[in-house]
């Protein structure tokens, strides 16, 4: 096995330092790791290739990746398991993506790493063979190449997925192949919890790296100011601990919001709370009461920290030719219809799952009502409170859906929430995340614009849709100074600017730091799914 592997690593060596325009030594950095791939540039390891060095210049960054299936292999003898095209094993890794338009990006193969230094091989050979990776969590994010890579390696994560409690029941570590319904369920037998995501398939590492709104967010702040300490992979294959008190406090800032631009995190550890069984479920109107629960959700942006138990959604969908409304109302106690919600239980519903359950079986609720195995677009943007806005957003809404109502199956929803005072105050926590949202900025209305569909040929005709919803508000906002830059980067479409508008000392900020730890842009360049520091991953033209 080891002799095996050797020759893979040889052939593999062979071919790309003396192409790379990096500096960076990646043998050397293997040879740390314990993978000789001293044999690089022999003549023997060139007839491995059997391709003549000059045939390799013209390679596309990109696309490339000529020899990434020898790196493949080479993955696949040293470290883990490797899912190559028309495997089962491989298809099965496809449909663990929630959005079709993820699962059909066909990556040369997906490998699964069991441990941080497995993670680390993986991108120092990717800086050998200047092949591209993309690296996959929970699988949710929404839009082509965000989690997966067309011709390149995708790292799935899934492995790595330890759920420690610490004795004091203060800390949880936890590995990015969770999901948060392994997490919660695993942590309730415990009667504690951490900050993480409200659907239960959904990954702990995406929705960290990108903020975070849990059920408890008014009480404890957003995930990314939940987390403790980051062990992350850096981009010369280091391991390293990364907290506010370490040697590495810009980097602790730059992965609070900053996405996947500064390492491959393998160990997440948060902030764990008791918690017991809770409160909560969705509620559905007819659009008739849509006034009295926008009244309703006026009133508890200014009243929410009267009471930072609560938590609520309220949306809106198009079903079986009707425009309805749903709430999601939750509460941290185990204590039914609760006074802050007074005035949206006093409005008439025609369907209600309330009760006291576990925060896990909440989580599975709303998995349900967010099925997979569609195409999806995710959407965003954030106003300053205004009732006469809130009007405004859903009648474009409803304006921009009526006009493609031809499109087959389209589930197109469309959700407020409120980023409270609370939430922000805890922002600012151990030097300060980089999402560029201060208390003074609150409460802010938070809009995700979210449309399922499931003709590929319809794509264009709904992102444009979606888009036209956030333009034309964000227009109508500024007119009357009420806009925001900020894009929540969980919620937001290829096509929105999300690390710019944390603004523009945060960008340099962030910038600065990638600088430190990845001079030569490995996660820029080699890693190009998903928000990159200088914006958007696909530009701003649909289509
Ligand atoms: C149905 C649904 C419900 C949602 N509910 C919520 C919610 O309640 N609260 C909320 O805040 N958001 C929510 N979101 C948004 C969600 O946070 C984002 O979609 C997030 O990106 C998902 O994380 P993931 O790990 O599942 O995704 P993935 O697609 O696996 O990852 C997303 C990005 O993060 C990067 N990444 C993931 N893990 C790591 C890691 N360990 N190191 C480096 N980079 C990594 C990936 O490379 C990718 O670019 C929801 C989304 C959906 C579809
Ligand atoms: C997978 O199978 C399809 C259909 O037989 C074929 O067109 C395609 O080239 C195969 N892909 C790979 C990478 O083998
Ligand atoms: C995904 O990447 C492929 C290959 O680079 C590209 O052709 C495609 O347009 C990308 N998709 C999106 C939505 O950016
Ligand atoms: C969790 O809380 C329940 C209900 O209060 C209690 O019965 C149980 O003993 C607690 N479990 C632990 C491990 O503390
Ligand atoms: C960092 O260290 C200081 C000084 O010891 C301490 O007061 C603070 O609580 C520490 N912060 C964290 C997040 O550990
Ligand atoms: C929904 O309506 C029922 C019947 O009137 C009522 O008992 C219940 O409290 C309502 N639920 C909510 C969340 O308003
Ligand atoms: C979440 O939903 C998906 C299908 O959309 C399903 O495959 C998965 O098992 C569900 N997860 C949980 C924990 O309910
Ligand atoms: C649906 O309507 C939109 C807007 O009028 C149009 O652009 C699109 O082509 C139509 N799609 C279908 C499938 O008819
Ligand atoms: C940018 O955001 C940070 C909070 O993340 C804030 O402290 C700073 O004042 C902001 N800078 C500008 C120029 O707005």
């Amino acid at each position: 096995m080891k002799n095996q592997s050797l020759t893979f690593l040889i052939a593999l060596a062979a071919l790309p330092l003396g192409w790379c325009q990096e500096q960076f030594d990646a043998v050397a950095a293997l040879a740390n790791l314990g993978l000789d791939v001293s044999g690089y540039g022999t003549e023997q390891s060139a007839s491995l290739i059997g391709q003549d060095a000059s045939s390799l210049a013209a390679r596309s960054v990109v696309l490339g990746c000529k020899y990434s299936v020898r790196q493949c292999a080479a993955l696949a003898l040293l470290s883990g398991q490797v899912a190559y095209p028309n495997s089962s094993a491989y298809h099965l890794e496809e449909s663990g993506y929630w959005s079709n338009c993820q699962a059909e990006v066909e990556p040369i193969c997906i490998y699964q790493p069991s441990t941080s230094t497995g993670v680390s091989a993986a991108i120092l050979l990717s800086r050998l063979t200047q092949c591209p990776f993309a690296v996959k969590s929970g699988g949710h994010a929404a839009f082509a190449n965000a989690s997966n890579i067309e011709g390149g390696i995708t790292i799935n994560l899934a492995k790595l997925n330890e759920i420690e409690l610490s004795a004091d029941k203060k800390l949880a570590s936890l590995g990015p192949g969770n999901t948060w319904y392994d997490v919660y369920t695993t942590l309730e037998e415990y009667n504690a919890t951490v900050i993480g995501g409200r659907v239960a398939a959904i990954g702990v590492g995406g929705l960290t790296l990108g903020g975070g709104i849990s059920f408890f967010s008014n009480q404890y702040g957003w995930a990314c100011d939940n987390v403790a300490n980051y062990e992350v992979v850096t981009a010369t294959g280091e391991i390293i601990d990364v907290s506010y008190n370490s040697s590495h406090r810009d980097l602790y800032y730059a992965l609070r919001g900053g996405g996947n631009n500064f390492g491959i995190v393998t160990r997440f550890d948060l902030y764990a709370y008791p918690q017991g069984l809770m409160w909560g479920g969705a509620t559905i109107y007819l659009i008739e009461e849509s006034p009295a629960l926008l009244d309703a959700l006026y009133s508890f942006s200014n009243e929410a920290s009267s009471d930072p138990n609560a938590a609520l959604i309220v949306s809106y969908a198009y079903t079986e030719g009707q425009y309805l409304a749903v709430t999601e109302l939750e509460y941290a106690l185990p204590e039914a219809n609760p006074p802050i919600f007074n005035a949206f239980l006093a409005t008439p519903n025609i369907s209600d799952t309330t009760a006291i359950t576990s925060l896990s079986s909440l989580t599975v609720g709303l998995n349900e009502s967010n099925p997979g195995g569609l195409r999806d677009t995710f959407w965003t943007a954030t106003y300053k409170v205004d009732r006469d806005l809130m009007d405004n957003l859903v009648q474009e809404y409803q304006l921009q859906t009526n006009a493609i109502l031809n499109v087959t199956n389209l589930v197109p929803t469309f959700s407020f929430q409120i980023i409270t005072t609370d939430q922000l105050s805890h922002m600012g926590s151990d030097g300060g995340n980089a999402l560029g949202l201060t208390e003074a900025d609150g409460p802010l209305i938070l809009l995700s614009v979210a449309f399922m569909w499931i003709d590929p040929a319809d794509d264009e005709t709904v992102l444009k849709a979606c888009q036209n919803i956030v333009d034309n508000t964000v227009e109508y906002a500024k007119a009357k100074g009420l806009d925001h830059e900020y894009l929540y980067m969980n919620y937001a479409s290829q096509y929105q600017n999300v690390v710019p508008s944390y603004n523009a000392t945060n960008q340099a900020r962030l910038a600065a730091v990638a600088k430190t730890y990845d001079p030569t842009g490995v996660f820029q360049t080699l890693q190009p799914g998903h928000f990159k520091l200088s914006g958007a991953p696909a530009g701003s033209v649909i289509g």
